[in-house]
């Protein structure tokens, strides 16, 4: 691996479980603002979609995750970018990007963005809180092209789904909870959730079914066996996301009781709030639930040369 900078220590590519298990702990460490969650990001990280190639590069103390997916070759990703708090400052974070370009140019990558790669992403692009790592990026010369953000539902709020599922039983329509690697113990149950992705890969897209079927938590409205909409929560480990709602079924309610099902579900998991994940429809998450806009990211990007 080429050196970069006056920094000495070698940046290599995580070789084994161990490596990516000191990786996580480094993320831990690091990423304050995502309270413990560096060790599941790092994991999902490293267990993407098919056609998706990926690597994790690490130098003591350092971790940089980057892919590139099939479908959008020329588009290399920075998923993840960590350096322990005890040896920051030391020119690691600089050398570990570097490194991180230079293996998505040989992948074949003509951008590298500091930009989620869907379905399997840490963030929409860089925490402006963060801003020691968007520091970084625009002082290697990255453009700031786009912003996104998250928004903020309390749990300690009112979530009792009572009242409408007594309405929507009215029209027919019942909500139920498909199963989930945690609960996959029968056929039933498997082919339940099958049936759900199946239904978010007619009406939306591959990338949400990948995240539906990787969910901790997924909900789901019914009438005469059609499936009308989902919400699904922990594809991105401790974020709600995606829903939606068949555009036969809209204004009926459903979304807002399948929504109110999963923040039940993260609240019975241990969380006080639950993040929105790149929304989305401000509206109707702030009706639904009071939620608020509040993590803001950067999407960056610059082309290699
Ligand atoms: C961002 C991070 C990886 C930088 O690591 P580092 O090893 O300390 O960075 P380096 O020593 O290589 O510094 C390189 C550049 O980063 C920026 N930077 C580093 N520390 C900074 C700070 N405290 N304030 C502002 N900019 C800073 C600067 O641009 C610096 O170069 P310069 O001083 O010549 O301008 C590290 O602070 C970190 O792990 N932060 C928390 C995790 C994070 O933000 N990850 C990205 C999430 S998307």
């Amino acid at each position: 691996m080429a050196h970069v900078g006056d920094t000495v220590t070698p940046v290599r590519e995580a070789s084994g479980s161990e490596e990516l298990r000191d990786a996580a702990e480094v993320a831990r460490a690091a990423l304050t603002l995502d309270s413990g969650e560096g060790p599941a990001l790092v994991d999902r990280l490293a267990n993407p979609p098919a056609g998706r190639r990926w690597t994790a590069l690490v130098i003591d103390g350092g971790v940089v995750m980057a892919s590139v997916s099939a479908k959008d070759p020329a588009i290399g990703h920075i998923d993840l970018l960590a350096v322990h708090p005890e040896v920051r400052g030391r020119g690691h974070g600089r050398e570990l990007v570097r490194a991180a370009e230079e293996w998505l140019r040989s992948a074949g990558a003509r951008q590298a963005r500091f930009a989620g790669n869907p379905p399997c992403y840490a963030w929409p692009g860089i925490d402006v809180r963060y801003t020691a790592a968007a520091c970084l990026a625009e002082s290697l010369g990255y453009e700031r092209y786009h912003v996104a953000w998250n928004m903020t539902a309390d749990l300690g709020a009112d979530l009792s789904v009572e009242e409408e599922p007594a309405r929507l039983a009215e029209a027919g329509v019942s909500v139920h909870a498909a199963a989930t690697d945690r609960d996959l113990a029968t056929d039933r149950k498997r082919a339940d959730r099958e049936r759900v992705v199946a239904f978010v890969r007619e009406h939306w897209n591959e990338n949400w079914a990948w995240e539906a079927a990787n969910a901790a938590g997924l909900h789901y409205a019914e009438r005469d066996g059609r499936i009308l909409g989902f919400a699904a929560w922990g594809a991105r480990p401790a974020w709600f996301g995606p829903m939606g709602t068949a555009p036969e079924a809209r204004g009926l309610g459903v979304g807002g009781v399948l929504l109110r099902r999963c923040l039940a579900e993260m609240r019975a998991a241990g969380l006080s709030s639950a993040q929105i994940g790149w929304v989305g429809p401000l509206r109707f998450y702030s009706r639904a639930v009071g939620a608020r806009a509040e993590r803001v990211f950067w999407l960056y990007r610059r082309d290699l040369a």
